[in-house]
């Protein structure tokens, strides 16, 4: 462990604590460590045959390189970045440049000398505001999509794209920017014909393990965020989680409580809740990690099994003010995971003064953060209510690093203690195809016509107009 390391502190788990009705035991602990380390032999082995790129982007000296070259290349005019992309290929980025960048108001001047814009779904409301508002002139296009096949990327591309071109012309080539499969798909296609600046997304990294890769590491260059310190920190968390022993690797700690409380003491339900506003789009992209990798039908044998636990979000302090009542005094299903940043960057000392508040007089608002924390969590274990803290000394590039990959990796070994495959999606085709059918494209007439009847079989009666 170094200066800035993150630490897990589980104690709140145990029964030895909270009681055993909410809280493991020691033979808990004893009966999952053999299946953990199986775990973590099954997830290295799957690094070793090149399966799980996402393993090696912390290492990627090449992947940097490539990116800072890209960035060098884009005209200074080049101000306003419309950054396309949907799930795994946007949220990492968004939780990368919130955590790091100070916040912006409109009155203050640019934390970073380029602005970025996340459109991260086909509601039209945002952009169609953004091509209003912005001027095309001043600004690049940036479209993230591994397949290159998106739906909705694909749909914000064909608005965007146009909408460049007709200001700047055959300059519109210097500005736009498509990071995908490194050979394959229709955006890899287009960039190419495009002459377009492109980069990789290595086919054995999937979309929601991509942020370390050129998907977040683009995005934080282009707002000059220390690319290489994200990428140290998470290369130290990947050295602490390759150890196959349960007490060492925080990693698989996680993962084994996480399953353990899921599966043994009905706690389904896992809530991130960091006490930090900038880690609100960090949790919205724990949300996408957790779910998509756990949530599976069938499991490595193709049996039924239809499990993963249920992630959840929340902010302190704020949300002791909507959701704490619930985790506090509704069904005892839930595992709380907190984080702690211990220096808050930025602190505010309340003055003293006369009446009501008088008792926060020089107090600093990180002490009363923190102190809202701790009551908090002391208040749910002292009704047998389980949770963990995460503390992080510092939330910077190195930091963040760490997080991200210390989920990501939790998230592999966890889909090992299920027995299911945390690297695919199945469950988000049937949709799509649906959808498809619906506006008509080729290929998808089954669909269209298997929705059309679904929707008229409907039973009459049950609405209200
Ligand atoms: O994590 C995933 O694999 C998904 O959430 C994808 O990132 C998302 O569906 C977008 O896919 P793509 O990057 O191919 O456009």
């Amino acid at each position: 462990m170094v200066g800035n390391d993150l630490s897990l502190d589980y104690s709140l788990c145990m029964g030895a604590a909270i009681g055993d009705r909410g809280g493991l035991t020691e033979d808990d602990l004893a009966t999952i460590a053999d299946r953990a380390t199986a775990a973590a032999d099954a997830v290295a082995e799957r690094v070793n045959h090149g399966e799980l790129g996402f393993w090696q982007l912390p290492g990627d000296a090449a992947g940097i390189e490539a990116v800072e070259a890209v960035v060098h290349a884009l005209p200074e005019a080049a101000r306003e970045v419309l950054v396309l992309g949907i799930g795994g290929s946007s949220l990492g980025a968004q939780a990368l440049l919130e955590a790091l960048l100070p916040p912006r108001f409109e009155t203050a001047p640019a934390a970073s000398p380029r602005r970025l814009h996340f459109f991260d779904n086909s509601d039209p409301f945002r952009l169609a505001h953004a091509l209003e508002a912005l001027d095309p002139r001043h600004c690049a296009m940036v479209v993230v999509s591994k397949s290159g096949g998106t739906v909705e990327t694909a749909a914000q591309l064909r608005v965007v794209r146009p909408w460049i071109e007709a200001a700047l012309g055959e300059e519109a080539a210097t500005r736009c920017i498509a990071v995908t499969d490194p050979e394959h798909g229709a955006l890899r296609k287009e960039a190419t014909n495009a002459g377009w600046q492109t980069l990789p997304i290595p086919s054995n990294v999937g979309g929601r393990f991509s942020v370390l890769g050129a998907a977040g590491l683009l995005p934080a260059r282009l707002a000059e965020l220390d690319a290489r310190a994200l990428l140290r920190g998470a290369g130290r968390m990947a050295e602490r989680c390759r150890t196959n022993v349960l007490h060492e690797n925080p990693a698989l700690m996680l993962a084994a409580l996480c399953h353990l409380h899921d599966r043994a003491r009905g706690h389904h339900i896992d809530v991130l809740m960091p006490y930090s506003d900038r880690l609100r789009a960090f949790s919205a992209w724990f949300v996408q990690l957790w779910a998509e990798s756990l949530g599976k039908r069938k499991d490595h044998q193709g049996q039924t099994v239809e499990v993963g636990p249920t992630p959840l979000t929340a902010v302190g302090a704020t949300d002791q003010h909507a959701q704490m009542q619930l985790f506090m005094e509704g069904p005892r299903d839930k595992l709380l995971l907190f984080v702690a940043i211990a220096d808050a960057e930025r602190d505010l000392t309340i003055p003293h003064s006369d009446g009501p508040g008088a008792y926060l007089g020089g107090h600093g608002m990180a002490e009363l953060l923190d102190a809202e924390r701790r009551g908090t969590t002391q208040a749910l274990a002292s009704d047998g209510r389980p949770s963990l803290t995460l503390s992080l000394p510092r939330l910077d590039a190195d930091g963040l690093g760490q997080l991200f990959f210390f989920f990501e990796a939790a998230t592999a070994f966890a889909g090992e203690l299920y027995g299911i495959n945390a690297f695919d999606q199945p469950g988000v085709e049937l949709g799509k195809r649906l959808a498809f059918g619906l506006l008509g494209r080729q290929g998808y007439e089954e669909a269209g016509r298997e929705i059309e009847a679904a929707l008229s079989a409907r039973p009459e009666g049950y609405r209200i107009d």
